[in-house]
């Protein structure tokens, strides 16, 4: 049976490594992005996967954007709640804003697209819910407090949804990728982003494909019972 997938902010960066692998592993996939129409178009072109536009922080447009999905390409059995921002500032600094704008983002957001498709996942008795939070949710990270904030919080929604899917045949589990090589980690100024290398065992950043390929595994059929779990893939930066 041919599964269905959505993945959040799909189009570019990990996302779209993530949606390029689900394809390539023949899953029907839609992807969402949140304002750059040019890189969606751009992504739509190059893979065929279709491209829908909406704020994940918004609790209607994603329960509107969701049902358009499943109206045009079938129920929702894999979401890859993967949209994400960063606002770093040191705490001294940070302001109430750069702090909402990542809750609302990183884990209202989560919230937001997994609760419109979860009613469905339990009448299927089929779901995967797969969340990608980060190293720096483990860990903490200078001037993250409010990235680090959502992407803990994600964890512990990950761990919270087993409980509840588990017995519906809804697994849902967590991927906290280390400093992968996308625009997000290239933004950080060169010299932090050298010292933060230097930090890291495997002595390089991740690719956004070993990323991927750790969220095709969890929405296989082979993962069923791996439910609440977090899978690391940050070059031995950090043991949970
Ligand atoms: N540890 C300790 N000190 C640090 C530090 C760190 N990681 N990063 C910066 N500092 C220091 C600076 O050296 C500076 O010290 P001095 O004042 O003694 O020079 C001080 O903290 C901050 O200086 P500024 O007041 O100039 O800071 P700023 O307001 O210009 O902010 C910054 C700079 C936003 C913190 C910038 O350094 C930065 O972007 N740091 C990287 C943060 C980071 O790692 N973000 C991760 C992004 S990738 C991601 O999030 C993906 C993922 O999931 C892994």
């Amino acid at each position: 049976m041919k599964r269905t997938a959505l993945v959040t902010g799909g189009s570019r960066g990990i996302g779209a490594a993530i949606s390029k692998e689900l394809w390539q592993k023949g899953y029907t996939v839609a992807v969402t992005y949140a304002g750059n129409d040019e890189a969606a178009a751009a992504f739509t072109k190059e893979t065929g996967i279709k491209a829908y536009k909406w704020n994940v922080g918004n609790y209607e447009e994603s329960a509107a954007g969701i049902a358009k999905v499943e109206a045009e390409i079938g129920p929702i059995d894999i979401v890859v709640a993967n949209a994400g921002i960063t606002r770093d500032a040191p705490f001294h600094k940070m302001t109430p804003q750069q702090w909402q704008e990542v809750i609302d983002t990183n884990l209202t957001g989560v919230f937001n697209t997994v609760h419109p498709i979860w009613p469905g996942m339990r009448e299927r008795k089929f779901g995967r819910v797969i969340v990608i939070s980060s190293v720096n949710g483990q860990k903490g990270q200078f001037a993250q407090v409010n990235y680090a904030a959502t992407k803990a919080g994600d964890l512990g929604i990950v761990k919270s949804l087993a409980q509840e899917g588990a017995r519906a045949g809804i697994t849902a589990n967590a991927v906290c990728p280390g400093y992968i090589a996308t625009e997000m980690v290239m933004a950080v100024p060169e010299k932090v982003r050298e010292s933060i290398i230097s930090q890291i065992p495997a002595g390089r950043l991740g690719e956004p494909e070993e990323i991927a390929r750790c969220v095709a595994f969890l929405a296989s059929d082979d993962a069923q019972f791996i439910n609440g779990s977090t899978i690391s893939a940050n070059g031995a930066q950090f043991f949970a």
